[in-house]
């Protein structure tokens, strides 16, 4: 399937800019006639750093969590790193964790500003690599559009130095990195990403104990890849986000749905040449409608923007599609999932959201944030062959429950 994006009309209720309309098609024009939109393929792997001594943990936690498992391990100068696959057309997961406890970067120096991701200050989602046929002509067309690279001096973090990936600087609008890799020769062995280790036999035995255990409860398999990425950012900005993500990639602008009661929106962009989101995963911005400063006019709850003034503009949560279907009688399988990860200590926001009784509709709930990456989980059962991406409602229940334990947990940002 390939998608003709010029003529698509984004769906949703938020109304968008003339400025918006009109720039998204020009950057469609302009992929096409730059080459850009044949140069590029899927997202091929996701970032994301630890804290040093986090990353086990943090694999561990993915092996419950998420039907990731690792494939190999590798050491550079500054980091270990680690390559997990689900299935092999989907996205790699890749951890990042630092060797020295006092490294810091680029990304650390922006999680310093904000009071909350100052706790974790390596812990951060960094983006998304796309696989591309030639490297070198996509970062000449995409650096004479304007789009910033990182240099391999600009950053203490090797694995950004890499010949064989290229990585924008990180967004000023979202903190994300987009990073590309040459299709065909994404060959872990030959990427030179450092030194190959292996794991302890205590670290070995703890991953295989995980592993043991979802599988025992039939939950890996029901947890099916990732469906989407959905990344925070501030009030004014969201028009900005979307066409920066559409400048640097193939995905389109599917459409935007007003949350209103929670001053919000959702904002979804996806693959337009894939069937299945999970080879090539929806990227979608949220992002309050009025900003901040102004919300006390009408005293709305404003989870959006409350979760960037207090961990800044970053990634929020990364949902899995889990497979349709009953476990047991009147069980859906998302509801089995939850259950069953609740047994091994895993906690929730609130409850699953979305009735699946006899026609098609979405079942979703909220993990607590990840004390290791920071990222909420998200689960999503699209039931009786429900085709929409989301519903309305859901979202806004979502978005209210994230918000409300926000705030419980975290009370006074200052205290
Ligand atoms: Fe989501």
């Amino acid at each position: 399937m390939s998608l003709d994006i010029m003529k698509f009309a984004p769906l949703g209720d938020k109304k968008n800019s003339n400025f918006f309309n009109d720039y998204r098609l020009k950057i469609y024009q302009r992929r096409k006639e730059s080459g850009l939109e044949d140069l590029l393929n899927n997202i091929c792997a996701l970032v994301v750093q630890v804290e040093t001594g986090d990353g086990l943990s943090y694999l561990e936690e993915l092996y419950l969590m998420t039907p990731y498992r690792l494939l190999c391990t590798y050491l550079n100068e500054t980091h270990k790193i680690y390559f997990l696959e689900s299935k092999p057309e989907f996205p790699h997961y890749v951890v990042l964790e630092p060797l020295d406890s006092h490294f810091t970067d680029d990304l650390t120096r922006l999680n310093m500003l904000y009071p909350l991701a100052r706790k974790k200050p390596n812990a951060r989602y960094v983006g998304e690599i796309f696989s591309v046929n030639d490297l070198t002509e996509t970062r000449r067309v995409l650096e004479s559009q304007n789009v910033r690279f990182h240099y391999p001096d600009e950053t203490e973090n090797k694995f950004f130095s890499n010949p064989h990936f290229y990585f924008t600087f990180p967004s000023s609008i979202t903190g994300n990195r987009v990073g590309y890799t040459p299709r065909g020769s994404y060959d872990i062995e030959a990427m030179e990403i450092g030194e190959k280790f292996e794991l302890t036999d205590s670290e070995t035995r703890r991953l295989a104990d995980a592993d043991a255990k979802a599988k025992d409860k039939g939950t890996t398999n029901l947890i099916l890849g990732v469906d989407h990425m959905a990344t925070r950012i501030l009030s004014g900005e969201r028009e900005d986000a979307i066409l920066e993500f559409l400048t640097m990639s193939n995905y389109y602008f599917w459409g935007a749905y007003n949350i209103a009661d929670q001053n919000s929106s959702t904002n979804v962009n996806r693959n337009g040449n894939v069937d299945d989101d999970k080879t090539s995963p929806a990227k979608v911005f949220t992002a309050n409608n009025t900003p901040s400063f102004v919300n006390s006019f009408e005293n709305l709850p404003m989870p959006t923007e409350d979760f960037v003034r207090n961990f800044g503009r970053r990634m929020h949560h990364v949902a899995y599609e889990v497979a349709d279907g009953d476990h047991g009688a009147g069980v859906k399988n998302v509801d089995y999932v939850v259950e069953t990860l609740k047994s091994f200590g895993v906690p929730f926001l609130a409850h699953v959201v979305g009735e699946c009784t006899d026609t098609p509709n979405l079942k979703q709930i909220f993990s607590k944030h990840s004390e290791y990456s920071i990222l909420i989980t998200e689960y999503v059962e699209r039931c009786f062959g429900y085709e929409g991406f989301f519903t309305k409602s859901n979202v806004a229940e979502l978005t209210k429950a994230a918000g409300e334990d926000e705030r419980y947990h975290h009370g006074n940002i200052f205290d």
